[in-house]
């Protein structure tokens, strides 16, 4: 295969709402069984769906979830074949909720479950949404625009010290004080543009496109509660996934990655590892690769917001297996 094939593949499922990153190897760790049942829990613009139907025998199912009606509108559309087939099914929701979702279904344990975290492309490039500095329109960020606080309510609500949290916390700014006392000197707040105004005046110079990223990743995450969907997925998801079934995860920042990688070692989200008589780690899952997978150079160049995503898997062991580690004559107590 030549580099102009190689670079068709990295976009074999993009659309002009979103281009799939990873989907490869997404498919080649997730898939243990094709005629398994799946859970998409991020559909966005159904590209990772749309790799694992073709992926799957004509007896394997797939469930899509996500909380934005562009996303469930988008892929219902591009997926309808699937849908009509009965080999799909979109549902509106959060993915915290999966194991519920899914017995509203009448479903129960999967063979796998693929998290692709954060916002599509589409999120990003629509002004409207708010989502981005880059574009004005009005300060909202929620995936799911039927309820909630927005950003504009999040940001004109907080104390100082509490947007300075959001900020520092969820953004990991370096002087999210400062810019949580500026943001709070200029309330009310309508609009990203007014938002970056305020950022770029008090940010070092040299690191205004920086810091506007980690503030509106900050109010995005606070806004949409996302760190606490993803630990409320993976912990979820011991009981979830089948046995030999598979856990796969794309981070995009460390927020998210240290959460992914501290479960998948340890089994739980205070990274406590248990071990057995012997010494050998005790932990319902096995991570699949040593280290993350990373996109590589070629997909970079094709689709640039590959370069920061980090996909993890981990295989959900059975239940009577002795750990991986442990003691060969003995088993595990
Ligand atoms: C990176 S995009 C996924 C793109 C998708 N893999 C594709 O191939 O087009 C993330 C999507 O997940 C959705 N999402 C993020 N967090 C969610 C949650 N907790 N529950 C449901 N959907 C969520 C977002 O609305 C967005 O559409």
């Amino acid at each position: 295969m030549n580099a102009r094939d190689d670079s068709r593949q990295v976009l074999k499922y993009a659309s002009g709402y979103h281009a799939p990153v990873l989907w490869h190897a997404v498919i080649q760790e997730l898939v243990t069984d094709r005629d398994g049942l799946y859970v998409d829990g991020t559909l966005g613009g159904g590209g990772h769906s749309a790799a694992l139907l073709d992926a799957l025998s004509p007896a394997g199912r797939v469930v899509a979830i996500d909380r934005d009606d562009d996303a469930l509108e988008e892929a219902t559309v591009r997926l309808g074949v699937a849908i009509g087939d009965g080999r799909l099914q979109i549902v509106k929701g959060n993915f915290c909720d999966a194991p519920d979702l899914l017995a509203g279904l009448g479903l129960g344990k999967v063979s796998g479950l693929l998290l692709d975290l954060g916002v599509s492309s589409h999120q990003l490039d629509e002004g409207d949404r708010g989502f981005s500095h880059r574009f004005e329109g009005p300060l909202d960020m929620r995936m799911d625009q039927s309820g909630g606080e927005d950003a504009s309510d999040l940001i004109n609500r907080l104390e100082p010290n509490e947007l300075a949290r959001v900020l520092g916390r969820y953004g990991e700014e370096p002087k999210a004080g400062r810019v949580a006392r500026a943001l709070v000197a200029a309330r009310p707040l309508h609009t990203t543009a007014q938002v970056a105004d305020i950022v770029r005046s008090v940010a070092k110079w040299g690191q205004e496109s920086k810091t506007l990223s980690r503030v509106f990743q900050g109010l995005r995450i606070a806004v949409n509660e996302e760190l606490d969907a993803l630990d409320r997925i993976l912990e979820a998801s011991t009981d979830l996934i089948a046995e030999g079934g598979r856990l796969a995860v794309i981070s995009y920042h460390s927020l998210e990655d240290r959460r992914v990688k501290h479960f998948m070692r340890s089994g739980n989200l205070r990274d406590e590892i248990q071990k057995d008589f012997y010494g050998n780690k005790l932990s319902p899952w096995k991570e699949t690769t040593r280290k993350p997978i990373l996109a590589d150079e070629q997909e970079i160049e094709t689709n640039p917001r590959s370069r920061s995503a980090r996909l993890r898997v981990a295989e959900r062991l059975k239940d009577s297996d002795p750990s991986p580690n442990a003691h060969p004559d003995y088993g595990t107590f």
